[in-house]
């Protein structure tokens, strides 16, 4: 029940670039060593907010896995599949939606900034204030307890944390689960039960969750116990019921300020981005007229690296000897703008080369991406299928 799996999803929205890669992608990539890992296309996602542009999914969407791909997100170590090919996450969805407070959802701080930010789009849709709710659903499918995401969406998945903490108290009450529980609480055998019985008490009366992680703790190195007794007493620490849809926590990437052409966070919305597979005659000019300290109008006026979107740049890709050379070079107007670009266009190019070359396998043979993808969704499809099979019968829907 307690897994070390790990779940994020992106957006189909538009090539990625190496704010994606810095921000994101790197971080996947390490993940996937240490996790069993699931990544998605979030194709239902960017239909709540692009639902008037359905011609452009399909090709995002395949460019996009194919950055993974090239950023070197391997489909020998992580899961990838697309949302919508499976149809498991649209019924947890609206299973879910059965239980979910309207006042939660529309609370959800994204719910009203997005609508205005996106203000020229309508979103007074019921699509829109459910999306929280299919993210809940994309986690909770899973049984996925690590969510890497950036700040913006922690509250997504507390809201997530709330939905199977009010799932489970709804629907995992068995008759007779307070005996059970108890029951069960014996078979721990007299030291363990009252170290469990103490700490369940430290929780439920004073929210203390570090009692919370050593009774869950103490459970786990606790043997010979029986899968039902386990899942019961898990459930019981909580006061509920059995832990049916478990809680996922946030793996916070620690946002990457990937700094764009002009010196504000690299994005889309800003024109300022190098995609994560631009060829190198684009990334050449792009840097080359990457805007300076505008101080230094001669080769001879000295400059202020603080006040210069490539020394930002410098910091992502200079060791601490190239950064003297550009402080020193730069304040002295000893070296021109040119010149302190141009490793800083080498250092792309370099990070680049290895994803170029990897993309343009995909590129060539895009039949490998289809199976990569089709392999994903079948994988994630039993796994979903699983949980499901749980809520429903505990829904009350599998009579005869
Ligand atoms: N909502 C996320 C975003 O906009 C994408 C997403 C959808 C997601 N479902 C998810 C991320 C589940 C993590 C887990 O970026
Ligand atoms: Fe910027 Fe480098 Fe020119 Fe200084 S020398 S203004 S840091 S590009």
């Amino acid at each position: 029940m307690f897994t070390n799996r790990v779940l994020s999803g992106m957006r189909p929205t538009g090539s990625l670039h190496l704010g994606h890669y810095h921000g994101v992608l790197k971080n996947w990539v390490r993940l996937q060593h240490e996790y069993e890992c699931f990544f998605f296309v979030a194709d239902w996602h960017a239909l709540t907010t692009h639902y008037d542009e359905p011609a452009t999914i399909g090709r995002h969407v395949w460019d996009m896995v194919i950055d993974w791909l090239a950023a070197g997100v391997d489909p020998a170590q992580a899961t990838l599949f697309i949302q919508s090919r499976v149809p498991e996450h649209a019924e947890l969805h609206l299973l879910l939606s059965m239980i979910a407070p309207l006042g939660w959802l529309e609370r959800v701080p994204t719910y009203k900034d997005q609508q205005e930010k996106l203000s020229d789009k309508d979103l007074a849709t019921y699509g829109f204030l459910g999306y929280p709710l299919l993210q809940s659903a994309d986690i909770l499918i899973y049984r996925a307890n690590r969510v890497p995401v950036g700040e913006d969406q922690v509250p997504h998945i507390e809201f997530t944390r709330e939905i199977a903490r009010r799932f489970n108290h709804v629907f995992g009450r068995e008759p007779g689960f307070e005996q059970k529980a108890e029951g069960a609480v014996k078979k721990l055998g007299a030291r363990r039960a009252k170290l469990y019985q103490q700490l369940r008490t430290r929780y439920l009366e004073a929210g203390d969750t570090q009692a919370l992680a050593s009774a869950r703790a103490l459970l786990l190195e606790t043997q010979n116990l029986t899968l039902g007794d386990r899942e019961r007493l898990f459930g019981y620490i909580e006061g509920g019921g059995k832990v049916i849809l478990s809680e996922p926590q946030a793996l916070l990437t620690g946002a990457s300020k990937m700094p764009g052409l002009d010196g504000q966070k690299m994005s889309k919305s800003y024109d300022n981005t190098i995609t994560l597979r631009e060829d190198a005659e684009s990334v050449n000019r792009k840097i080359r007229t990457m805007p300076t300290d505008p101080a230094r109008i001669k080769r001879t006026d000295p400059g202020d690296p603080e006040k210069c979107p490539v020394w930002q740049l410098h910091l992502v890709y200079s060791d601490e000897q190239r950064r003297q050379w550009v402080q020193q070079g730069c304040r002295s107007a000893g070296i021109g703008c040119l010149e302190c670009k141009q490793p800083v266009i080498d250092a792309v190019l370099e990070e680049q080369k290895p994803m170029r070359e990897r993309a343009g396998i995909y590129v060539e043979d895009p039949t490998l991406v289809r199976n990569i993808i089709a392999d994903g969704c079948e994988k994630a499809r039993e796994l979903a299928q699983e949980t499901l099979r749980d809520v429903r019968e505990v829904m009350g829907l599998n009579y005869s």
